[in-house]
């Protein structure tokens, strides 16, 4: 028994994670991150709803507390470039949609025409983690264009090169460095819809 084996444990719940692309759009404005932290949260098939961490410090986290909505992608492996364009800068520095084609769906969330697939979500209910928010969200559309797998967590670190590998842990190392002024730091007033 030790914190070391309660980590590994958690860790399951990183490696194999689907990599999705979440995008939003808030005064006209359109942004997207990569995230790995989305699970299931319903057991009513009719009703399906996700719940999904985002980091306070990401832009996409003004997009969705301001817009209520965003769309979930998952990926297909071949895709990795989409990781970079999406997960490796902020939004506040670079248009992240310039070459992608998209559209504007049901919650007015950029939808993505080149993905696996994608849910449409609107959020419902919001928890205060201290460095992030978990966003429960109802599933409102979505679309299957393909019928095979997705990328995963896994699938991203074997697949990119060892130089974006090192890009992206200098940038989660920022990322941690800021978490750890906040992550103890909750708020615990209720969210107001
Ligand atoms: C493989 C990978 C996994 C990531 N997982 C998460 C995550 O689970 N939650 C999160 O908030 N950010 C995650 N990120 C980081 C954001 O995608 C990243 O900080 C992004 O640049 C934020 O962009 P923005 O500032 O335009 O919103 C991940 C990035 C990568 C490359």
């Amino acid at each position: 028994m030790s914190k070391e084996e309660g980590s590994a444990v958690a860790g399951a719940f990183w490696a194999n994670s689907p990599v999705i692309a979440i995008t939003s759009s808030w005064e006209g404005k359109v942004n997207g991150q990569i995230a790995v932290t989305a699970v299931t949260s319903s057991i009513v098939h009719e009703i399906p709803r996700l719940l999904v961490g985002i980091w306070k410090g990401n832009y996409t986290h003004e997009f969705i507390t301001n817009s209520k909505a965003f769309t979930v992608h998952l990926l297909r492996r071949d895709q990795i470039k989409l990781v970079k364009n999406f997960g490796f800068y902020t939004g506040r520095e670079r248009k992240k949609f310039e070459n992608l084609d998209y559209e504007l769906g049901v919650t007015g969330s950029p939808v993505l025409l080149d993905a696996h697939s994608y849910a449409e979500c609107r959020v419902i209910n919001a928890m205060d983690g201290g460095d992030m928010t978990a966003f429960l969200v109802s599933v409102v559309e979505g679309k299957l264009y393909d019928a095979g797998p997705w990328m995963t967590l896994n699938d991203f670190y074997t697949d990119a090169p060892p130089e974006w590998i090192a890009e992206y842990g200098e940038k989660l190392s920022r990322s941690v460095s800021l978490s750890m002024e906040n992550i103890h730091n909750i708020n615990y007033s209720s969210w107001e819809p």
